[in-house]
C-alpha cells in the first residue's frame, strides 16, 4: 500500500513570514470575499494539503464532474465539490485573472484567491447527486443553500495567523502527521474519523483494525457539525482519557481534522478517506451509517459505494465494520458476525438516545460507554 498523497505530491499553499506579511499587505487593497466557517475549513485543508490534488477551489467543469460522475476532470475518484461561494456583491466586481482577498470571519485576511472563473452551481442538482436528497431539512443540503450558488474558482494562498480549529495543540497538517508516523516506525495506519465520543462499539472496530496494522489515528472531526452534535471540545477530553485509560502506548496517535461535517453518508465516506490518505493513512474505518443523519442513508450505503470506484486509484483501504453492540450472552463487544446475540440480547443505544439521557442527568450504561468518558460528557451536561 502507498503512502504517498492523493495525486502524487503534497499541495502546500501555505505561505509564511516575510511572504505572508507581503500577501497581506497587497490583500489589503484587493476586493474581499469573506468566508463562512466552512469555506474557511475548506481554504485551510487546501492549504496545508489535505484536499491534495486540490490547489484551489473548483470551477465549474470539476463541480460538473464531480457532482455528475465522481470524478475529477483527471478521472481520479472525488466525491464532494469543493467550492468557494460569495455574494453577489463580492462576486460581482471580479474577473477572471483578479485577485481577491479571503477574509476570514474575525476580518482578518486568511489569504488570496487568483480567480479563474466565477459560475453559478445547481444548488438542486448538488443536493440530488451529492446528499441523496433535496430535502432542506438534511443539515448539509441546508448548509450549501446557506451557503448559495454563486462561486468563485481558482488557486489559492493561505496566510491566516490563527489556529482555526480550536485545538492549536492537535491540529497537525499532513506533513505533521506523516513526519509522527515516520518517527513510530509505523508502515500502516488506520485512520477513525468521528464527530461522536467514542464509545465501545467504537473502541471495538478501533480495537478489530488494529489488530492487522501498526497504529491507530484518531482524527475527529472538529469543523462545524450540527447544532445538537456534542461539541468538540468535551469530546476532546473524552477522546484523550479514552485513549489514556483503554489503548496500550505507543499504538495511537490523536489529532483533529478542521473540516465541516457535511453529512452526506456515503459520498462524504469517500472523501473522508481521501483526506486521511493525505495525513498519511493506509486504511480507512468504516462502520454503520457512517456520516449519515435522519434515515436518509442505509446502514451500509457508505460501504456499498466502495464498490463503485477504483479503489486502486484511491489508495486508501476502507475497513468496513458491521453494526457493533454489547452482547449480553458473551458479555463481550461484537457484532453479528461474531455474537450469538438475538436483537434483544444486544445493548446498542443511538446517539440520539444518549443525549436524551445525559440531558435527563441519567448517565450511560457500562455496557456502551466507558466509566470516564461518561464522566466527562455528565459533567458537560450538567455544567
Ligand atoms: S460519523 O458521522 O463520523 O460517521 P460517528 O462518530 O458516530 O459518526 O462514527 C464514527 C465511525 O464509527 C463511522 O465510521 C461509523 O460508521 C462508525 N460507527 C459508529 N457507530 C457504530 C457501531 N455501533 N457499529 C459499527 N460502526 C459504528
Amino acid at each position: 500500500m502507498s503512502l504517498t498523497p492523493y495525486g502524487g505530491t503534497l499541495v502546500d499553499r501555505t505561505v509564511t513570514g516575510a511572504e505572508a506579511d507581503a500577501l497581506r499587505a497587497e490583500a489589503e487593497s484587493l476586493p474581499s470575499i469573506v468566508l463562512e466557517g466552512p469555506t474557511l475549513s475548506d481554504l485551510f485543508l487546501i492549504s496545508v494539503g489535505a484536499l491534495s490534488p486540490l490547489e484551489g477551489f473548483m470551477d465549474i467543469a470539476a463541480w460538473t464532474s464531480v457532482v455528475e460522475s465522481m470524478k475529477l476532470p483527471d478521472g481520479r475518484p472525488w466525491a464532494i465539490p469543493i467550492v468557494l461561494t460569495a455574494s453577489h456583491g463580492e462576486a460581482e466586481s471580479l474577473a477572471p485573472g483578479d485577485r481577491a482577498a479571503l477574509v476570514a470571519p474575525d476580518g482578518e485576511i486568511a489569504g488570496v484567491i487568483t480567480v479563474s472563473e466565477i459560475f453559478d452551481r445547481d444548488l438542486e442538482r448538488e443536493a440530488t447527486e451529492v446528499f441523496g436528497t433535496p430535502d432542506l431539512e438534511h443539515p448539509g443540503v441546508a448548509m450549501i443553500n446557506r451557503l448559495g450558488a454563486r462561486c468563485v474558482a481558482g488557486p489559492v494562498e493561505y496566510c491566516y495567523s490563527k489556529d482555526i480549529s480550536g485545538f492549536p495543540e492537535e491540529n497537525l497538517t499532513p506533513a505533521e502527521t506523516r513526519a509522527a508516523f515516520a518517527e513510530q516506525g509505523w508502515q500502516t495506519v488506520v485512520a477513525f474519523q468521528t464527530r461522536n465520543p467514542i464509545h465501545r462499539a467504537h473502541e471495538y472496530i478501533q480495537k478489530c483494525a488494529l489488530e492487522i496494522v501498526d497504529g491507530l489515528l484518531v482524527h475527529p472531526l472538529v469543523g462545524e457539525t450540527k447544532a445538537d452534535d456534542i461539541p468538540a471540545d468535551v469530546r476532546m477530553r473524552c477522546y484523550k482519557v479514552l485513549l489514556d485509560r483503554y489503548f496500550p502506548p505507543g499504538r495511537t496517535f490523536l489529532s483533529v481534522l478542521p473540516a465541516a461535517m457535511r453529512y452526506a453518508g456515503p459520498r462524504e465516506a469517500i472523501h473522508h478517506s481521501i483526506m486521511r490518505r493525505n495525513y498519511g493513512c493506509t486504511h480507512f474505518i468504516v462502520g454503520r451509517d457512517h456520516a449519515g443523519v435522519g434515515d436518509y442513508y442505509g446502514t451500509y450505503d457508505a460501504q456499498r459505494i466502495f464498490d463503485e470506484i477504483d479503489t486502486d486509484e484511491l489508495g486508501i483501504q476502507p475497513l468496513k465494520f458491521e453494526h457493533a453492540f454489547y452482547c449480553t450472552v458473551t458479555d463481550a463487544m461484537g457484532t453479528a458476525k461474531t455474537s450469538p446475540a438475538k436483537p434483544e440480547e444486544r445493548i446498542f443505544l443511538s446517539g440520539t438516545k444518549v443525549r436524551e439521557m445525559l440531558s435527563r442527568g441519567e448517565r450511560p450504561p457500562a455496557e456502551f460507554t466507558r466509566a470516564e468518558v461518561a464522566d466527562e460528557l455528565m459533567n458537560a451536561y450538567r455544567s
